[in-house]
């Protein structure tokens, strides 16, 4: 992995945050649409396609294993795919940077495919367990040579044809899911996953776009996916929806900053998504849905998001598969509310791209923020909307989420906040810092 400069940023406080502003396309649903599309006979064509650096490693990775995968001037990306058993033997090792998404939904893919792969990544990604995929695909036959603690870099050794299991989710994750899905499309027989707690559902719906036979059903374990292999996946036009885990960011911004005034366009509103607007909406934010409609089979609509006193609460634990990623955002929310708020339930947090239990729990006490560390989340005492104190320079440990975070709590803090790498930014968000200024969020790049 070639060694990127650290970006250090400074934030100064907002006045008002105003205007309108348009999310980039939807990570997670980024990933599944280059990864079908690949395995498409044909060409298929993606629109709003987010060009993060994750998403693109995927692309890269899709690439190196056959698919052709080129943008046009017009923005929009057109796949020819391989089709499903038609993965050919990458060259090199496949340079995952930053993204889990990325690394555990091609382990899955690989692990039926007759191929040999080495997957290796960052040292964020480097740090993050890999058994939870490994397990599941090592009983469909594939074979892991992993790093110590099951993490990267490992290889992988497809088995074809693999062999279908019948697997409970020890943990709520759409990665290992999703994994265990996409190995059952190059599979023989049907491949069940059965996830005790819902969570994010776009390879479903996206899988049985492309025409997969799946089905879903609800048994009194869980929820329960079946996959036949082995698929024919016939190439698709897919529209990708805004990321909400983006438009989060704003939301928070809006509800803390006096006097903000700010629609957010394009908003992915699938259910196993939306978590942090109810959780907001219980703090007492004043979100407005406009203009609901679907696109590419998910509900969008556009957030009309106005400042407000916030009140602190406890988080409902059943939301946290639905808001996983917007945790760090949240707690940022509960330093400006009234009164104590409480999120707990949320261990996963500590396995995501840093422990964004403790970094997060750093960031905010170094700037001010009063609160109290559990092994599953924290209990945060708000300002009552006044500015917090601010001032400190804090560590976003190769997390774009912690930066844009702690971009957020900068925009109303007694003194300027400063993050001390902001490039990982770029991972989900590329467009971050330019949306902030056009709102009139200032930002200094030292
Ligand atoms: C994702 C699933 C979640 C989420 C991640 C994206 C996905 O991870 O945190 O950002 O696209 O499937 P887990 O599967 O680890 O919960």
């Amino acid at each position: 992995m070639t060694h990127v400069a650290a970006q250090p940023v400074t934030v100064a406080a907002a006045s008002a945050l105003r205007g309108r502003i348009r999310v980039p396309g939807d990570k997670s649903i980024s990933h599944r649409a280059l990864t079908l599309s690949a395995l498409a006979v044909g060409e298929s064509r993606v629109e709003g396609l987010l060009e993060g650096e994750d998403v693109l490693a995927t692309a890269a990775a899709m690439r190196a294993m056959g698919a052709g995968i080129a943008r046009g001037e017009d923005g929009i990306w057109r796949i020819h795919g391989v089709g499903v058993g038609g993965l050919l033997q990458p060259q090199a090792a496949l340079d995952m940077g930053n993204s889990g998404t990325s690394t555990r939904l091609l382990m899955g893919l690989v692990a039926s495919h007759p191929v040999t792969a080495t997957f290796m990544g960052d040292a964020s990604l480097s740090a993050r367990p890999m058994k939870r995929v490994i397990d599941p695909l090592s009983m469909m036959g594939a074979d892991f040579t992993a790093s110590p603690g099951g993490r990267l870099p490992l290889m992988v050794r497809g088995l074809c044809p693999a062999v279908p299991i019948a697997y409970t989710l020890p943990v709520a994750s759409a990665q290992v899911k999703s994994a265990i899905l996409l190995a059952g499309l190059n599979t023989p027989g049907t491949t069940r996953v059965i996830e005790p707690v819902a969570t994010r559902d776009h390879s479903e719906r996206m899988l049985t776009g492309f025409g997969a036979a799946l089905s879903v059903e609800q048994v009194p374990e869980g929820r329960l996916i079946s996959i036949t292999g082995e698929a024919e996946l016939k190439p698709q036009s897919i529209v990708v929806p805004g990321d909400p885990s983006s438009a989060a960011f704003w939301l928070v911004a809006a509800s803390i900053v006096p006097g903000s005034d700010v629609v957010v366009e394009n908003v992915g509103m699938n259910p196993t998504r939306s978590g942090i607007v109810t959780a907001l909406r219980l703090m007492g934010a004043d979100i407005a849905e406009l203009n609901p409609r679907i696109v590419g089979g998910e509900p969008v609509t556009d957030l009309h998001v106005r400042h407000a006193a916030l009140t602190g609460i406890e988080v409902p634990p059943e939301l946290a598969p639905s808001m996983i990623d917007e945790y760090p955002a949240l707690f940022v929310a509960a330093a400006f509310a009234g009164g104590r708020t409480v999120a707990r339930g949320a261990e996963e947090l500590r396995v995501k791209e840093s422990d964004r239990i403790a970094v997060m729990k750093a960031a905010l006490e170094a700037n001010g923020v009063s609160l109290i560390e559990h092994e599953d989340g924290l209990s945060i005492d708000g300002s009552g909307g006044d500015a917090i104190p601010g001032g400190a320079r804090i560590a976003s440990k190769l997390d774009h989420r912690i930066a844009m975070s702690m971009v957020v709590a900068g925009l109303h803090a007694r003194a300027p906040v400063t993050i001390d790498d902001a490039a990982p930014v770029r991972t989900s968000f590329p467009t971050f810092f330019a949306l902030l200024e056009s709102l009139g969020g200032q930002v200094t790049w030292n």
